[in-house]
């Protein structure tokens, strides 16, 4: 698929059919989203799969009871094939940012960052890996995952030194999905949102 189809097509699914996702093509997918470029090739992104068989218990990690019994949209979620945890390692940028060609940029603490480009590049591997996998004829949505992180990480023996920056759920869609209320938003169309400098 031509690029600009497949950034035209991706939309966040949040229903999935149950088809499972293939756990080495998955891995292979995730490998081609960290072609992504880093800062001062930092390379601290992180990206780790959920084969179909652990979604159940990702969702248990992920939500609460509450959320699992009232929401829409739980059990269309709850079909999706895979998972990919997108972490980011605020210490790689630190370290390297201290190294002698970067130091000058007096970056290599974590308070001084006005950007942090661990975050930066969390979203750019993200958004590789969502249009790969529409590329490869799936869906996906992503999720903040804010209020579970720590529950998350724990539970996917990642280490300390890592954040959840999101979850992308990975499924075939099923046509049941519920669209979003931020679609309804009132928003500047993506022409508006191009300015140019006078
Ligand atoms: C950083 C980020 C975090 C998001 N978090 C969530 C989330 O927690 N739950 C959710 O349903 N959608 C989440 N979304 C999806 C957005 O709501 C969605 O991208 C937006 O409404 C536009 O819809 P579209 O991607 O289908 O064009 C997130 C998107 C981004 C970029």
């Amino acid at each position: 698929m031509e690029l600009r189809d497949v950034l035209a097509r991706r939309r966040m699914t949040r229903s999935f059919d149950a088809t499972p996702v293939d756990q080495d093509w998955l891995d292979e997918c995730c490998a081609e989203a960290l072609r992504a470029p880093t800062a001062g090739h930092s390379a601290g992104v992180r990206l780790y799969s959920v084969g179909a068989t652990h979604v159940s218990e990702y969702l248990r990690v992920a939500t609460d009871a509450t959320w699992r019994e009232t929401s829409p949209r739980a059990a269309g979620l709850a079909r999706a094939g895979g998972v990919v945890l997108v972490t980011s390692r605020p210490g790689d940028y630190l370290a390297r940012y201290a190294e002698a060609d970067k130091v000058r940029a007096g970056l290599d603490e974590r308070e001084s960052w006005p950007v942090p480009y661990w975050h930066a590049d969390a979203a750019m591997a993200t958004m590789a890996l969502l249009l790969l996998v529409e590329d490869a004829g799936w869906q996906s949505t992503i999720w903040g995952s804010f209020r579970h992180a720590t529950d998350i990480l724990r539970w996917a023996g990642i280490a300390a030194d890592e954040e959840l920056f999101a979850s992308v759920l990975i499924g075939r869609a099923d046509g049941r999905d519920t669209p979003s209320r931020s679609l309804q938003r009132h928003v500047p169309s993506r022409r508006e949102r191009v300015r140019r400098v006078p």
